[in-house]
């Protein structure tokens, strides 16, 4: 009922697309954990983000928008194939609902149709700029089956896993460390234990010397694995990708967000003679946060809202690329987040990093209404009427029909959109 709802505002209100013979293009933006709280537009009035307000003043604001799974993983597998997450796999009972690191198998089966894939058969040329965590790999350093380039994507330039607090400068602020702060001490003291039972053991002769060693070095591999795992995580996972190839290890945050705009920037005037497909998922406003020194200290919210407001630079930037190349008129501009704020998000000095949810109780990977309904505006000039507000139920699933039926393409009919 929501799809046709979003297919209802559109196509009720102008229809202009159908006489022009051009296909219309698609820029979707996906923020990383922005609040229902976050944005102006929303009802903030400290926080600035011009942008994202200009996108609802010419277009729709979507004030109950829904995503069917409050992480990033299902919530991104479900907008990029319009199916439930469970539907894939990338949701379930007792099972971790992300992908955890680079390494893991797990990911948005191949067999899936992204409308990146639906669109690029009927003519599109289709990018993907900035943030991916939907899997890698499935047996080998060298199959990339869960790959952007693998799911439809003619262009991609961003980091296949997510922004961790791991890939930030700052090394005590880890994921692994965030849930067992002394983990280095409890792992060192451990060892220290056995080290003294095991002397002890040898001296009134419970063991030999080649059993002292033996036991000595498998507990050292115990104990040294998750304190080595932890320091390796950024290197590790933390990368930077074009296409198939490692770009930069571990990534540089601090000017990710520029680059994430000149790359966007660059796929619309290189595509701007033809049908598109542009899908700008960004880092922010995730942990690690990251600002570029020109926004240090902008906002009136601290860190957190430095990296808000540097996200809307980085939108408007983009609409005004597509205004200079001519293009605003024949596209199709969508703004929404994966989740919603998270809200356990503290630094060490106890300022909050994480999003803001307004009335909405909860937020990310909480099934409460924070967490599941996310900031949402959509424009299309001509056809969407300016300044539209829609409040009925719509869901980050229903851009999937949306946009197939705007291109003139067909839904997949062998399963269940
Ligand atoms: C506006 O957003 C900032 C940053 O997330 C937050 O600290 C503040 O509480 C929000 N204000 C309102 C009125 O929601
Ligand atoms: C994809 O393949 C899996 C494993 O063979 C299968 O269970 C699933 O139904 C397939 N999905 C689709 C959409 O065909
Ligand atoms: C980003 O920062 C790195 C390291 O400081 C630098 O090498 C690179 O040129 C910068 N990129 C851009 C586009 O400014
Ligand atoms: C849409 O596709 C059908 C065939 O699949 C074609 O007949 C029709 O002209 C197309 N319409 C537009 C507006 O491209």
């Amino acid at each position: 009922m929501n799809q046709r709802y979003m297919i209802f505002i559109i196509f009720s209100c102008g229809l202009n697309f159908v006489q022009s013979s051009k296909k219309p293009n698609f820029v979707l933006f996906m923020v990383d954990d922005l609040g229902m709280g976050d944005v102006g537009c929303f009802g903030n009035d400290t926080i600035h983000t011009p942008n994202i307000d200009s996108i609802a003043r010419q277009g729709v604001k979507f004030s109950h928008h829904v995503i069917p799974a409050p992480l990033c993983s299902p919530s991104r597998a479900a907008f990029i194939t319009g199916r439930h997450p469970v539907r894939s796999g990338m949701l379930g009972y007792g099972r971790l609902r992300m992908v955890p690191f680079l390494a893991a198998t797990a990911g948005l089966p191949p067999n899936e149709t992204t409308f990146a894939e639906v669109l690029k058969d009927v003519g599109y040329k289709t990018g993907l700029v900035g943030k991916w965590h939907m899997g890698l790999h499935c047996e080998n350093r060298q199959d990339f089956c869960h790959h952007p380039l693998k799911q439809g994507f003619d262009f991609y330039y961003g980091l296949p896993l997510t922004n961790l607090r791991d890939c930030g400068e700052d090394a005590t602020r880890s994921v692994i460390t965030a849930r067992i702060p002394q983990m280095t001490e409890i792992l060192a003291l451990s060892m220290v234990i056995v080290v003294v039972t095991l002397v002890a053991f040898t001296k009134i002769g419970l063991i030999q010397r080649r059993g002292f060693i033996f036991l000595l070095a498998v507990s050292f591999i115990i104990f040294a694995t998750p304190v080595v795992l932890q320091k390796g995580l950024r290197r590790i996972n933390c990368i930077l990708m074009k296409n198939y190839d490692v770009v930069e290890q571990p990534v540089i945050l601090e000017n990710m967000t520029l680059r994430i705009t000149q790359q966007s920037m660059q796929f619309l005037k290189s595509s701007q003679n033809e049908a598109f497909l542009l899908y700008v998922s960004f880092l922010k406003v995730h942990t690690a946060l990251f600002s570029s020194s020109k926004f240090k200290g902008i906002s009136k919210h601290g860190n957190y809202g430095d990296n808000v407001e540097e996200m809307d630079w980085s939108v408007g930037k983009i609409l005004s690329t597509l205004e200079e190349l001519g293009l605003k008129e024949n596209t199709f501009v969508y703004l929404t987040s994966d989740n919603g704020g998270h809200l356990e998000e503290i630094a060490s000095d106890g300022q909050r990093e994480g999003g803001h949810n307004g009335i909405y109780r909860g937020g990310k990977a909480q099934v409460w209404e924070g967490g599941l309904r996310v900031p949402t505006v959509a424009m299309y000039p001509g056809v969407i009427p300016p300044s539209t507000e829609v409040m009925q139920p719509t869901s980050n699933m229903d851009i999937f029909p949306t946009i197939i039926k705007l291109a003139n393409a067909s839904l997949p009919s062998d399963r269940v959109i």
